[in-house]
């Protein structure tokens, strides 16, 4: 099973608190810590987290510093516990144009954990589904120009081939904390057939129960892709 989460609310929960942004961040990679402790337990095989979303750019410099800032202090004190738990790290999203150091951590994190078979934990940082998009199509079209590829070929197996996501199932249940209706530009195109649980609460106070919240949720669901015939959502 494929569980996507928008971790969302971190700024609302440190206003509610009267505490700075920045506090909300901090936690919130506590909350993300659970997270990954939940999975492991619940037995999921994928967990993507929308980390850093190609519109966070617009955010005031200081607030992009402080989420790359965390993200780096995420992977470098955390990854060694990862790859014990057998973990193996993913990460999405728009690389070629990130510094080089931030470019290393993720290409690294990558290999460390490359041979694991637990959770994988895909980040989806400077991720945007429009954008993922927009690259697998340049890719295609550069295909068809050498002469690779025919027009026809242009399935939507091969559109999936060419994401960041090529070898990750589509995500079954996608949640989304703070109350917020909307998937935000992430992943746009593997959601085709996704249930949706959105949650009331902030993303700092996403615990244990929270997930199973948002399982039992997607258990009650009916998975129909279409057809008449029910796919009760616990059979995937
Ligand atoms: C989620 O919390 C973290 C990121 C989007 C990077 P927000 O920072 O969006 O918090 P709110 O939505 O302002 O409360
Ligand atoms: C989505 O949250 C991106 C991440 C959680 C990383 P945002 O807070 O950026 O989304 P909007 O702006 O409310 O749609
Ligand atoms: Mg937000």
């Amino acid at each position: 099973m494929h569980v996507g989460i928008i971790m969302d609310g971190n700024g609302r929960w440190a206003a509610a608190k009267g505490l700075p942004r920045l506090e909300g961040h901090r936690r919130g990679v506590e909350a993300l810590r659970k997270a990954v402790r939940s999975a492991i337990e619940l037995n999921v095989d994928y967990l993507t987290v929308y980390s850093f979303s190609t519109e966070n750019w617009s955010r005031p410099v200081q607030e992009v510093m402080d989420l790359i800032g965390l993200l780096k202090r995420f992977i470098r004190i955390d990854l060694a516990d990862l790859h014990k738990q057998n973990v193996r790290v993913r990460i999405i999203g728009e690389r070629a144009s990130l510094a080089a150091d931030l470019k290393k951590l993720l290409d690294d994190a990558e290999d460390l954990t490359r041979s694991n078979d637990g959770l994988c934990l895909v980040v989806a940082f400077n991720y945007g589904g429009r954008q993922e998009l927009a690259r697998a199509m340049q890719k295609i079209a550069a295909e068809v120009r050498a002469g690779d590829l025919q027009i026809g070929d242009i399935t939507p197996d091969l559109v999936s081939s060419r994401l960041n996501t090529a070898d990750i199932p589509d995500p079954d249940l996608i949640i989304r904390t703070s109350g917020e209706q909307r998937l935000s530009n992430f992943l746009l195109w593997q959601a085709a057939y996704a249930e949706l649980v959105f949650l009331p609460i902030n993303w700092p106070d996403f615990d244990r129960a929270a997930f199973d919240t948002a399982m039992n949720e997607f258990r009650s669901r009916d998975r129909r892709f279409g057809k008449l015939n029910t796919v009760k959502a616990n059979a995937s």
